[in-house]
């Protein structure tokens, strides 16, 4: 048979092979049969060189279009395929675009949390300096070095899980005073500091009392310092939490780490002073405990009683949010009820 004979007879096998297939896959087992390397098509061109010099041209000529003709349709038919292939896909996933998207819920910090920033970002603004400092504390810290000695009574008012003897769980935020007090180089300046976290006590807990609560101590050590501008600062933060026309007032009070001390009390923010269910009728809250610091606990940090002094202060955060917001048992801040917690959404 001639081999242009030969190449039309195999240009009519692959093109009928080329319709039946299905797949792209088969497409290209029938381009690698017929036009690769050991593929029909190519082997019949490797016997050209048999072929007599006049009749190299035609056959040459032939061989190209066959190979030309079935390329074409080997990709026309892939081509085909591939669409019917994508239509497939797309009829079978088909997104409803008029559906309503699914709402992805957003996370808020925890009120409590958000009235310590708060609190936070008033001290920032005067220059104070956030210290954190750790809930494991020694019995030294904790008592000792804010002027409580072993066997003294106020300790009866703030007793505490013992890891052992000596190492407790920290009753208040007291003891950072005295662990920033004895680091503190005063030749770089006056020590202005808050300090947030978590406090514990042996209470049994109740409506207004829990065993783990929070406090932010605070405290300015520096020469001059006085009652003027501890109540000067308060007043300050009384007004941020509860309203630019509070008032507070100061009542003497004891702690032992300060002296003078100070209960401090604000105007009440519901009935602006006339007496209603939130002040118990007195028209005053009480929301702190301050006072000027000890000069024994100045001492006990190695800081010149006579030429240093100031002030410190320590309130509750629990109680605050539980002020501003009515909130009327304690517990509820630790009971992870989303309820609950979805109704103080942060403004801005
Ligand atoms: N540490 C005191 C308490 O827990 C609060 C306080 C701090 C009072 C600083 C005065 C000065 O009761």
């Amino acid at each position: 048979m001639e081999i242009t004979e030969q190449l039309a007879l195999i240009l009519e096998k692959a093109v009928s092979e080329a319709n039946q297939a299905e797949s792209v896959k088969e497409i290209e087992a029938i381009r690698v049969s017929y036009l690769g390397k050991k593929g029909e098509i190519t082997s019949v061109l490797k016997g050209m060189k048999d072929v007599s010099p006049q009749e190299r041209p035609i056959i040459g000529k032939k061989a190209n279009e066959v190979r030309d003709e079935l390329t074409a349709v080997l990709q026309r038919k892939k081509a085909r395929l591939e669409k019917e292939a994508l239509d497939l896909k797309l009829e079978s996933e088909t997104i409803d675009v008029t559906l309503p998207g699914r709402q992805v819920s957003k996370g808020q910090s925890h009120v409590l949390t958000q009235i310590m920033e708060e609190i936070e970002d008033l001290f920032l603004g005067m220059g104070y300096q956030i210290i954190e400092g750790s809930e494991v504390e020694s019995d030294y810290y904790n008592f000792e070095r804010v002027n409580l000695p072993q066997n003294h009574p106020a300790r009866d008012m703030q007793d505490t899980f013992y890891i052992t003897s000596d190492v407790l769980l920290r009753t208040h935020t007291s003891p950072i005073q005295a662990r920033t007090l004895e680091n503190h180089d005063f030749s770089k300046g006056p020590l202005k500091m808050i300090s947030p976290g978590k406090v514990y006590r042996r209470d049994t807990d109740d409506a207004t009392h829990s065993h783990q609560f929070h406090q932010i101590e605070g405290m300015v050590i520096d020469e001059n310092i006085t009652m003027a501008d501890l109540k000067g600062t308060l007043e300050l933060l009384a007004r941020k939490m509860f309203g630019e026309d509070r008032e507070i007032r100061l009542r003497p009070s004891y702690f032992p780490f300060t002296e003078p001390s100070v209960e401090v009390d604000v105007s009440c923010f519901k009935c602006g002073g006339q007496g209603c269910n939130v002040c118990k009728k007195t028209g005053w809250i009480e929301i702190l405990g301050a006072g000027m610091t000890h000069p024994n606990v100045l001492e006990m940090s190695g800081v010149d009683s006579s030429k240093y002094g100031g002030f410190a202060f320590g309130l509750g955060p629990d109680r605050i949010a539980m002020l501003k917001y009515g909130v009327d048992d304690i517990r509820n801040f630790y009971l992870n009820d989303q309820r609950f917690l979805k109704q103080f959404k942060r403004k801005g």
